[in-house]
């Protein structure tokens, strides 16, 4: 079967962002197959860079796009290879992260039991290199295929070419240079649990297993996420809205000093410290607050100040305006400026002065 592109004018999105948010696309293209993408790129209405949306739990709509927006369909899951200790899987853009985490589990597979319930496409994970409970999807990257618009060509990125960091990859530095196909893994078949990261034991022994195997650890993650974050099939969301800030050691020492409770983390080099953005918030007073203003319906979640929540109503703009005057009074109060997580369209986060 040859790989099809299907158009859709006037498409809505709200079942395609995790937010639930109105918003249209005046031409949307679903890839079946990744092939088809220098087809699809060719029929693309104008020559403004096309927005490439997975799950959509990493996007918010203040407007609908001004650009054409494509969809990668494709689901697949294929062994490549493998020996006694570990296999080397292909996943394409489209298939569901947790769908696939769980399927390496289910083969005996070890090493994402950590990012299970993760919301988004396997195609995102490497975009914004996911991370929970300790673990960042980096570790078993083995490689990225992409296709670049600019030249046509498709590409197998090596994880030292897609430049991860917290939150950070080539991918998201250099938004429309590829568009991400299928990645690569290499998952061990031996487990080597990770359960150091605050809950996770203490979930473990609630369920009494004193040793756990890769799939008991995504039992207590699936839990503890359950318990913290809200389902975003039942309250739009897109998880963590703001990102950790890391700030200069001095800064973060000073903070510290100042409020002892603050939970602080190693940054990215001896010189910075990461700073937890959902205690700067709740500090604020924010936990739980439900937006009076417009639809009522933008709020912050009662059980984790990081997440943003549509309870039904609220308008992408509305959620946008609540989330710039949650960042404005950590800024104020704490000298801290709040970068959101997800990417914004129809709208720009100011760069707030320090
Ligand atoms: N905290 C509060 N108030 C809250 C929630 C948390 O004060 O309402 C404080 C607590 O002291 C807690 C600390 O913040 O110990 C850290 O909280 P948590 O363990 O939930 O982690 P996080 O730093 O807030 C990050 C990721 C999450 C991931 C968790 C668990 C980012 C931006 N977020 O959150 O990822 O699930 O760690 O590993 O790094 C996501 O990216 O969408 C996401 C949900």
């Amino acid at each position: 079967m040859s790989p099809t592109l299907h158009v859709l004018r006037d498409a809505p999105l709200r079942a395609r962002n995790t937010f639930g948010v109105e918003a249209r696309a005046a031409w949307l293209g679903v890839v079946d197959d990744a092939r088809a993408l220098p087809e699809a790129l060719a029929r693309l209405p104008g020559d403004q860079a096309p927005l490439v949306l997975g799950g959509g739990s990493n996007i918010l709509f203040v407007d609908d796009p001004g650009m054409p927006v494509l969809a990668l369909a494709g689901t697949g899951i294929h062994v490549l290879s493998e020996d006694t200790e570990r296999v080397h899987l292909r996943v394409d853009a489209g298939a569901n992260w947790h769908g696939f985490v769980m399927d390496s589990l289910a083969r005996g597979l070890c090493g994402l039991e950590n990012l299970a319930l993760i919301p988004g496409t396997v195609g995102a994970a490497p975009i914004q290199n996911i991370g929970a409970y300790g673990v960042e999807v980096r570790e078993f990257v083995h490689a990225v295929e992409a296709f670049e618009p600019a030249n046509g060509e498709f590409h197998r990125l090596s994880p030292a070419q897609c430049a991860f960091a917290y939150r950070d990859s080539v991918f998201k530095r250099e938004r429309d240079r590829y568009i991400v196909t299928a990645v690569e893994f290499v998952l061990p078949r031996r487990a080597a649990p990770r359960i150091g990261y605050a809950g996770i034991g203490e979930e473990l022994a609630a369920m009494g297993v004193a040793t756990p195997d890769a799939r008991d650890v995504a039992t207590a993650v699936i839990a503890i996420r359950q318990r913290k974050l809200p389902d975003p099939a039942v309250i739009g969301n897109a998880g963590s809205f703001f990102k950790n800030p890391i700030v200069p050691a001095a800064q973060a020492n000073a903070l510290k000093a100042a409020h002892d409770a603050l939970p602080m983390f190693p940054g990215n080099d001896a010189d910075s410290r990461k700073l937890s953005a959902a205690w700067l918030i709740d500090a604020c007073g924010w936990k739980g607050h439900r937006d009076p203003l417009g639809s009522g319906d933008a709020g912050i979640a009662a059980s984790h100040a990081l997440v943003l929540v549509n309870h039904g109503k609220a308008t992408g703009r509305e959620l946008f305006d609540l989330a710039r005057r949650v960042a404005d009074s950590v800024h104020e109060r704490f000298g801290v400026a709040l970068e959101p997580e997800p990417r914004i369209i129809g709208a720009d986060w100011p760069a707030a002065a320090t």
